[in-house]
């Protein structure tokens, strides 16, 4: 019987694994560096904590939740994305006591979609969120976190930051009131996808793939016209700062984002090497979220980027690292040859024992597997009670005692 993976999931090894943990690893440093804290949390959580919070409406609800009944009738979720349990968990342990609260994390999301290049049902996101801070600052700082990011992992990357202010929960209602009766006056003009969003979720229109609806769409009523003075202060200043900072950005009045919890500033960066699944990174501000989940009446604003979208795009990573094979040409001088392999592992040399005794098969696998360097024992060696060290990189090879086999290793 082979059992296969599961449609839309897949495994993470060899040259991905290691753009995988770089991502990682740049972004503990770019946390670090930003002092945010980093936060796990389960990987299910109570279905309500996504149904009404990310729209009864949006696609992530009505199609894609990975919903389960528990033995004793509880509804439980896999979660489909990462802002309403880090709020679900800064909540229960009183991490709000003290704001701003900056957290962050990477882990699994699922989501049931059609699975493509780019788009799984179970991947991974990262994570930056600041709960309890209105000040536009925390939008820029959250864009210069996501813009280094990138660069650190993919220096030769293009990429575009489109942004966009859907207002406070008062301009959007207005807007959407008017974009629906807009829409309703050319339903006719509108695919059938989106005709059905009409009521339900008129505002995922304006971001349809379908060009007829995009036609539409260009001369739908525009949500800048609808900001008050407030949100479009807070909009400009976002604007200004970016434009001080030189990090380049462009206006989308039809970047509306996917769930439900979004206001005032949002914002994606894309590329055009991915193909359709072309966002890297999303987020923007979901003042009312946090109070809707249980807390206090706090604002708050973050992104989230998805991991294999990003290994897609990165560089391979050059190996640099040294790698130790070990070529013992008989059964009888494997002790000798553990002696040696004992003292490179205890200094954090990686070794690799490849159980052939054999010449050419160990020296097959080691170039086989880019090991930088190879250990000999044979009979020489052996009676010698020396090991003859080989540099794979440049062909160079030494004669050594135990005592001088780590300094050799770590100069050449
Ligand atoms: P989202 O736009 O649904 O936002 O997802 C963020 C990113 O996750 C996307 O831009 C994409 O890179 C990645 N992603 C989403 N779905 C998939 C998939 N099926 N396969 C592979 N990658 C995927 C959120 O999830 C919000 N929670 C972001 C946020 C944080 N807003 C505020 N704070």
């Amino acid at each position: 019987m082979k059992i296969q993976s599961i449609r839309g999931t897949h495994d993470i090894f060899g040259s991905d694994l290691k753009k995988f943990n770089k991502i990682r690893k740049q972004l503990v440093k770019i946390a670090k560096s930003f002092n945010f804290n980093e936060i796990h949390t389960p990987i299910f959580e109570s279905t309500t904590l996504f149904s009404k919070p990310l729209g009864q409406q949006s696609d992530v609800v009505l199609k894609e939740m990975y919903t389960f009944l528990d033995r004793n009738k509880d509804s439980i979720t896999l979660r489909p994305e990462y802002t309403t349990p880090m709020i679900r968990a800064a909540i229960s342990n009183n991490l709000l006591n003290s704001i701003p609260c900056k957290l962050f994390g990477l882990g699994p999301m699922f989501r049931r979609e059609r699975p493509q290049k780019g788009r799984y049902r179970q991947f991974n996101q990262i994570n930056f969120e600041i709960f309890g801070t209105s000040d536009y600052f925390a939008d820029v700082e959250l864009i210069i976190i996501a813009h280094n990011f990138l660069k650190s992992i993919a220096p030769n990357l293009k990429f575009k930051l489109f942004i966009n202010s859907l207002g406070d929960k008062e301009n959007l209602k207005n807007y959407k009131n008017d974009l629906k009766k807009y829409f309703l006056k050319n339903i006719k003009d509108l695919s059938e996808e989106s005709q059905k969003k009409i009521h339900s979720n008129c505002l995922r229109i304006l971001d349809s793939k379908d060009s007829k609806d995009n036609k539409i769409s260009l001369l739908a009523p525009k949500i800048i016209s609808y900001l008050s003075s407030e949100s479009l202060n807070h909009y400009e200043n976002i604007k200004k700062t970016l434009n001080e900072l030189n990090i380049e950005f462009i206006e989308n009045p039809f970047l509306v984002r996917g769930l439900d919890y979004y206001c005032s500033t949002v914002f994606e960066f894309k590329t055009d090497s991915l193909g359709s699944q072309d966002t890297l990174i999303g987020g923007g501000r979901y003042d009312g979220l946090i109070k809707l989940i249980g807390g206090q009446d706090l604002p708050g604003i973050g992104w989230a980027g998805g991991v294999e979208r990003m290994i897609l795009l990165m560089d391979e990573i050059s190996k640099t690292e040294k790698l130790i094979h070990f070529a013992i040409l008989k059964d009888n001088f494997k002790s000798h040859a553990l002696k040696a392999y004992n003292q490179l592992s205890s200094k954090n040399l990686p070794v690799f024992w490849n159980y052939k005794y054999n010449l050419k098969k160990s020296l097959s696998q080691a170039s086989n597997e880019n090991a930088s360097h190879i250990v000999i024992i044979g009979d020489n060696e052996f009676e010698k009670k020396k090991y003859t060290i080989k540099n794979l990189i440049n062909g160079s090879q030494k004669i050594a005692d135990l005592k001088d086999l780590e300094k050799i290793i770590n100069n050449d």
